[in-house]
């Protein structure tokens, strides 16, 4: 079942003169964890917002084409209705703390306190989102005191709280040392294998090779493919977009290794279970 529908979404920001997407259209099914590719401006953070409503609702300006959460119709929907479904973990987490809270529990209750949650139910999913977030021991700390990959672990907790069926994060992990963005991607993963559908919009492309189900080439706005990972990072002109492909890609794509299908491996482990390397291997025993 798809459970988000683009079409021919066209968008501008007020008092701008090119369109910040430019006729997009795909669809994502339940479940599935999509990365969102694309150098810098090329319209990553505004799909973002165009799927969770605060395009057009937030920032205005000329919005065409239409967007589709379940049936719901983005363009008609308030955000507040919005929000119970679809939950946005910003880029920088200081645009996610509230800024009024003490501790970190209290900042992860915000959220669903505004829902109208009831106080046990919030305690449990409170505690879940702690747990998961691997935060338990800074719960009773100012948000503000946290460092930046504490803080946006504590932002993806606040989000998760609320229970969104779709989860997106805009760069989730650009603050984060090498061992936090491992501890994201594979939270992220364990909540699309519940069902969550996932979309990260993110520059490490390691990490969306292994990791994502299809990924979103943007430049300039538009959509120039909505493909797996080795179809994707396979393009011969993937380097005009301003992305690198996996280490394991280029590597391949040096020593000329491509999969039956023909196209790269994007893993270690894909490269290692291509068949001449692997029977060479088995010479050698
Ligand atoms: N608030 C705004 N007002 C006007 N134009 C904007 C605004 N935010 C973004 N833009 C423009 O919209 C286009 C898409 O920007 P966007 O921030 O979505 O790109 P991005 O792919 O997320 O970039 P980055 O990798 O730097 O995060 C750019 O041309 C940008 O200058
Ligand atoms: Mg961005």
């Amino acid at each position: 079942m798809n459970k988000i529908r683009v079409n021919d979404l066209k968008y501008r920001y007020p008092h701008s003169e090119k369109l910040a997407l430019n006729d997009i259209s795909f669809e994502i099914k339940q479940g599935e964890f999509i990365g969102i590719v694309g150098k810098n401006s090329s319209g990553k953070s505004t799909l973002c917002y165009a799927l969770t409503g605060l395009v057009p609702h937030f920032f205005k300006g000329a919005y065409g084409g239409q967007v589709f959460i379940d049936n719901l119709e983005v363009m008609k929907t308030e955000i507040s209705d919005l929000s119970l479904k679809v939950g946005l973990v910003f880029e920088n987490p200081f645009s996610q703390i509230t800024g009024s809270k003490f501790t970190v529990i209290d900042e992860i209750a915000f959220g669903l306190e505004n829902m109208g949650i009831e106080r046990e139910e919030m305690s449990t999913r409170i505690e879940a989102s702690l747990k998961l977030l691997d935060i338990e021991h800074i719960k009773e700390k100012n948000p503000f005191s946290l460092s930046g990959g504490q803080m946006q672990r504590v932002a993806i907790a606040s989000v998760l709280a609320m229970r969104p069926d779709i989860l997106i994060l805009d760069e989730p992990t650009s603050q984060l040392d090498p061992q936090g963005s491992d501890e994201v991607f594979k939270v992220v993963e364990s909540l699309t294998k519940e069902g969550m559908t996932v979309i990260m919009a993110e520059h490490k492309m390691e990490k969306l090779a292994q990791y994502s189900d299809k990924i979103l080439l943007l430049h300039e706005g538009k959509l120039i493919d909505f493909d797996t990972p080795q179809k994707i990072f396979s393009k011969k002109d993937i380097l005009d977009y301003g992305v690198s492909p996996p280490i394991f890609t280029k590597i391949a794509r040096a020593l000329n290794i491509n999969k039956e299908d023909s196209l790269l491996p994007v893993t270690l482990n894909e490269i290692l279970t291509i068949s001449p390397i692997n029977s060479e291997r088995g010479e050698k025993k």
